[in-house]
């Protein structure tokens, strides 16, 4: 069975091979403990811990279970930092490299833990993962990474000759031992059951629109109905209920994703990293009768580019020229990251609102754990446990080591503002061809038009309504992208990704 995705046109590996019950819709008011918003992996691990210690808990998903970031990943379990150690090092301090290492390796063997005591059915695997060089230039920067990760307390990690690949020749390589892998969906579903099993209510296509904190807490959903609570956790990927605090601290990327066709079994079974900038990211999954090599990077930052398939062209010539035993490209896919200037997570009281709400995000490429992180902190805080880790991924932190990348990711994003003043990408919707959207200046305005496969044109604002950026069309995708923040809307303008937690408006309006 192939999971529905009514934003983005591609289909991921576990989109395609996941059996995930729908959720229905919240029909009526209803009160709880612990209102979640959001059901990836950040949401459920949090609703499954609290369901474990009794908590009554809600989870309310505009889509399906899985159905955002999550069913777009990798999955990857890694306490390999993807900034890696020397840069988080650098920007948090050697206690804190410490706490982090300590961290993502809890949260691999926290899932290993539920998938064991739930009998999940999802393929987890711990494996090893290696670190290799791009470019031969690269090397010494593994000398100086695995130096970081020793005093990071990760001492099993070693230097090998290679990694073990037969296609071809890494060079010497990092070998970080008990990383894991597993099929995210299927991890969701069985997290989803226990939930329920637990006296968990989960409500799809049902969106959260205003959330309120403090003593009346509550979550309006927008067809109506009302969950009053005495806390909320906003698990949104990135928050919907914060206008600016959190996202001038993070920037969205996009990348890309392919799963090649490999003989069963051609491939040593490893997670492997290349050192690049963006960098390639490898696994493999196993379909009937033969492996899947799953390959990824070519990021770019949200709504800057389009010209997604070019990416998968170049994931393919990478793959081609490695592993000539591949034969073809069976998916191809891409989802959105969101790199904080820090490289850490925020997980915690979301700034400036009241102390019962709580938000999840800055995911970067470690959502998985960062995501499994997010369940174990904020069930610890919201049952008023001290937890070891809340000064690290406090939302309200600012490091001023990582001042260069906040004032330019700032500055990237207040470039984005002169698209108000320019021309349109066409003169008038009869340019565009199905299939195909544009922006187009009307009069003072800029309009996002869309025609549809069957010809019809769809004209809406192309003002985000989260801070008024001009959006993008992701051909790739179908979608309209938001170069500021990240905020992300399917053809016809409908939100599904934040900052944004509405619609693009009719033309009119903007
Ligand atoms: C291509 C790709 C590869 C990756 N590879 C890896 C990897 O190998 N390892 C790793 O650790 N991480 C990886 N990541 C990152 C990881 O997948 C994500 O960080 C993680 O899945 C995010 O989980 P989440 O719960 O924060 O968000 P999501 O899974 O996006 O969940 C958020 C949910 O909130 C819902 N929602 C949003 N707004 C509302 C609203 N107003 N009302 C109701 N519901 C709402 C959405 O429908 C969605 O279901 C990768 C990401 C991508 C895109
Ligand atoms: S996401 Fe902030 S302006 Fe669009």
């Amino acid at each position: 069975m192939t999971m529905k995705d009514d934003a983005q046109a591609s289909t991921s590996i576990w989109m395609a091979t996941a059996n995930t019950p729908s959720q229905s819709r919240l029909k009526e008011n209803i009160r709880t403990d612990v209102c979640i918003i959001g059901a990836g992996i950040a949401g459920l691990s949090t609703a499954y811990l609290l369901g474990r210690e009794g908590r009554s808990v809600v989870v309310l998903d505009d889509g399906s279970i899985g159905g955002g970031m999550t069913g777009r990943t990798t999955a990857h379990l890694t306490n390999a930092y993807d900034d890696r150690y020397v840069e988080i090092e650098r920007l948090h301090g050697g206690e804190a490299s410490r706490l982090i290492a300590e961290s993502h390796t809890a949260a691999i063997h926290k899932i290993n833990e539920i998938v064991t005591v739930e009998k999940i059915d999802c393929d987890f695997d711990w494996l090893d993962g290696f670190l290799f060089a791009a470019k031969s230039d690269h090397v010494d920067l593994l000398d100086d990474e695995l130096a970081a990760v020793h005093r990071a307390g990760l001492v099993d990690v070693e230097k090998v000759a290679r990694a073990p690949l037969d296609s071809f020749y890494t060079g010497v390589a990092l070998r970080f031992p008990k990383q894991a892998q597993f099929h995210p969906l299927n991890y969701m579903d069985g997290l989803a059951r226990a939930l329920m099993r637990d006296g968990g209510r989960l409500f799809g296509q049902t969106h959260a629109g205003k959330i309120e904190g403090g003593a009346d807490a509550r979550v309006e959903t927008s067809h109506g109905p009302v969950v009053s609570c005495e806390v909320v956790v906003v698990a949104t990927n990135t928050p919907v209920n914060d206008r600016v605090a959190i996202h001038t601290k993070q920037a969205p990327y996009v990348t890309y994703v392919i799963g090649v066709r490999v003989p069963k079994g051609s491939i040593t079974r490893a997670l492997y990293w290349d050192t690049g900038d963006p960098y390639h990211y490898v696994r493999l999954q196993t379909e009937d009768g033969y492996d899947v090599l799953i390959v990824g990077g070519e990021d770019h930052k949200t709504g800057q580019a389009n010209d997604g398939f070019d990416r998968f062209g170049r994931l393919e010539q990478w793959t081609r020229e490695r592993f000539p035993q591949m034969t073809e490209v069976k998916y191809r896919w891409s989802g959105q990251v969101m790199e904080p200037v820090d490289g850490l997570a925020f997980i915690g009281r979301n700034p400036l609102d009241e102390d019962n709400v709580f938000i999840a995000t800055g995911d970067s490429g470690q959502g998985m754990t960062h995501g499994t992180i997010a369940g174990m902190l904020l069930t610890d805080l919201i049952q008023g446990r001290k937890n070891n880790w809340e000064d690290l991924y406090s939302p309200s932190r600012i490091r001023l080591k990582a001042l260069p990348e906040y004032a330019s990711e700032n500055i990237n994003v207040a470039g984005q503002y002169t698209d108000y003043i320019t021309a349109g990408d066409i003169k008038s919707e009869s340019d565009l061809r199905p299939g195909e959207g544009a922006i187009m200046r009307e009069g003072v305005s800029k309009v996002a038009v869309h025609r549809d496969r069957d010809g019809t044109a769809h004209k809406m604002s192309a003002v985000c309504p989260h801070l008024g950026c001009v959006v993008a069309w992701n051909s790739t995708e179908q979608t309209w992208d938001c170069p500021c923040h990240g905020s992300r809307f399917n053809a016809e303008g409908r939100v599904y990704h934040g900052p944004a937690n509405g619609d693009l408006s009719p033309p009119t309006e903007s």
